[in-house]
């Protein structure tokens, strides 16, 4: 335990403690909001940053959710500042929210380095916020919390659960082979998204912050709690009262984090089945946090990592029944001897210590150690010549059949291609074809969207067909599943190998040796290379020129390259 600081050694009292007209500056614009010394006097100021937004409809309770943190905060002898940041709507923002990722890490970054707050609590959710706050805080190296938006209830149709994401991608299959009605299309539209939260899939936004839990960034338990659950307020406030006292311990989450949290929070992925996009975004983190982590590390853990929750879109059930089945830390407890329990956390304890006590109430959701659904966590990391840099696949999620397949490819240049073409009865496709994307990676699409779970052709759907092998430089939706190779790196438009595949090529992929292969001649690979060019920038100006000129690939978690770890900047100075 840290000894506790003194008031002077807060860092808000370089604005506010100082007998000089700066500091009277301070105070008399902090007394035009109504405050006065006997809120600022000797008090932590802790930022409530606020990714609310009326367009991002899993975040649209986060304003009656920041009014619970203030509460903590006040019980606790601290003063709540609510500060809005970019809310990274999935719903609705295009090309995709990867693209933004980074702009609001590097405005939480500097919206707490700039202001006068001693730590902060970060409100986040829907897939990218949470790893873009968590980085952008990393960097500012400031005590947070982070408090997890919670999942939606389950959705409903005609008494059928409908699970984020994973539903729509089914049922659409079934209206595109002629199985479903316009009417009950319509209906699933009304029932799949039911009150308010982020996807209650074990999607993006699941992943990510079962992963923050473990990597002990929030109190414990709090990732599984239903966002419309009473004890989501509860757990908000309790946030808001610990992180008043980890100012005055002065506990960083970027002086604790270390190599053991983050292979913690890997297993945590594999257990529970979780988003390939988790990978991305946690080798971005632990760069920020100044851990070196390499993409093979996720094959290693989840090669020893039994998968024990039985969520969609790889299983069954939904993050309603894995909050009443025990939730993350009962998962967690169940695999002990893989986990570093001497890591520590926000609230002061070890991960061992607030695991304790936790218990499987529903072991069809939550499976013992020794029913687990599968021995491995279900994710693969592949290599080979078409990804020197590696590649990633969800096999849990996809037919059996294609852990060996060789097969010939179907090329589509970019998304266009690909959406002018895909339902052609023409197509010469079968279901041993690879369909194979190229320029949807992080430079190419640009921002890397989750288009890497290519539609199967409609011909193909008409014939029975719901699973083929698809490889990409894109990501995947969390909520999504099939045979899809994600995140080859290099990428196409940078020149990787993917660029240089031919329709009819023979591409092999096999899981248990985790490879794949491009089956052409290096000779012939060479002539193709020299003959590639690479497609003109589209972006002479503006945000997306800075995301072209810096985005790192994939198996780098995509950052920006200035802004990896280095040197911590200075503290602002205040004249
Ligand atoms: Fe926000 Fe899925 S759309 S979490």
């Amino acid at each position: 335990m840290n000894d506790r600081l003194t008031p002077e050694k807060l860092r808000s009292w370089r604005w506010f403690g100082p007998n000089d007209l700066r500091s009277f500056g301070h105070r008399s614009r902090a007394r035009q909001m109504g405050l006065g010394p006997d809120d600022w006097q000797g008090k932590p100021i802790i930022a409530i940053l606020n990714t609310w937004s009326e367009i991002n409809p899993c975040h649209l309770h986060f304003k009656v959710l920041a009014e619970n943190v203030r509460k903590g905060v006040l019980q606790a002898g601290g003063l709540p500042v609510e500060i809005p940041v970019l809310s990274l709507s999935e719903s609705f923002m295009k090309p995709t929210t990867m693209l933004y990722r980074n702009l609001l890490a590097m405005e939480t970054e500097e919206v707490l380095r700039c202001h006068p707050v001693d730590g902060a609590v970060l409100l986040g959710a829907c897939d990218k916020t949470t790893p873009a706050l968590i980085m952008g805080s990393l960097s500012a190296g400031l005590p947070f919390i982070f408090v997890p938006g919670g999942p939606m209830l389950r959705g409903n149709w005609h008494g059928e659960t409908l699970g984020s994401g994973s539903d729509a991608w089914k049922y659409w299959a079934e209206k595109r082979a002629g199985n479903l009605s316009e009417a009950a299309w319509c209906e699933i539209e009304d029932g799949i998204a039911r009150s308010h939260g982020h996807c209650m899939t074990m999607g993006t936004a699941s992943t990510m912050t079962a992963i923050t839990e473990t990597l002990g960034l929030t109190m414990p338990g709090a990732s599984s709690i239903p966002a419309s659950d009473a004890a989501h307020w509860r757990m908000a406030a309790e946030s808001g009262r610990q992180i008043v006292q980890n100012v005055w311990q002065d506990l960083r989450p970027s002086r604790f984090l270390d190599l053991r949290s983050f292979e913690n929070a890997i297993v945590a992925d594999m257990a529970v089945g979780g988003s390939t996009n988790a990978i991305i975004h946690l080798i971005a983190m632990a760069g920020r946090a100044g851990v070196p982590l390499a993409l093979a590390k996720f094959d290693e853990i989840s090669r020893r990592t039994p998968r024990l929750a039985d969520l969609r879109p790889a299983g069954r059930f939904l993050m309603e029944d894995f909050y009443f089945a025990g939730g993350l830390r009962a998962l967690l407890a169940q695999v002990p001897d893989l986990l570093h329990l001497p890591a520590r956390t926000v609230n002061g304890r070890t991960l061992g210590e607030n695991l304790e006590g936790a218990q499987i109430y529903k072991p069809e959701v939550i499976r013992p150690r020794g029913e687990a659904l599968s021995a491995d966590g279900g994710t693969a990391v592949l290599y080979g010549n078409l990804a020197p840099d590696g590649a990633v696949i969800k096999h849990a999620a996809m037919e059996p059949r294609f852990q060996q397949h060789t097969g010939p490819a179907l090329v589509f240049a970019d998304y266009d291609d690909l959406a002018a073409r895909i339902d052609d009865p023409e197509l010469p496709v079968t279901a041993d074809t690879v369909l194979v994307l190229q320029n949807a990676g992080p430079v190419g699409a640009p921002g890397m969207p989750e288009w890497g779970m290519l539609p199967i052709p409609q011909k193909l759907l008409k014939a029975g067909v719901r699973d083929l092998l698809r490889i990409s430089d894109a990501r995947m939706s969390g909520t999504s599943y099939g045979a899809c190779v994600l995140h080859i790196a290099p990428e196409s438009a940078v020149g990787g190998p993917l660029a240089l595949v031919q329709t009819g090529d023979l591409i092999c992929l096999d899981v248990p040796a985790r490879s794949l292969t491009l089956q052409v001649s290096e000779a012939d690979l060479a002539a193709r290379r020299a003959a590639w060019k690479p497609t003109p920038s589209r972006a002479k100006r503006g945000y997306l020129s800075l995301f072209l000129q810096e985005v790192t690939q994939a198996d780098q978690g995509c950052d920006f390259r200035f802004l990896h770890a280095g040197e911590p900047l200075p503290e602002p100075a205040i004249h």
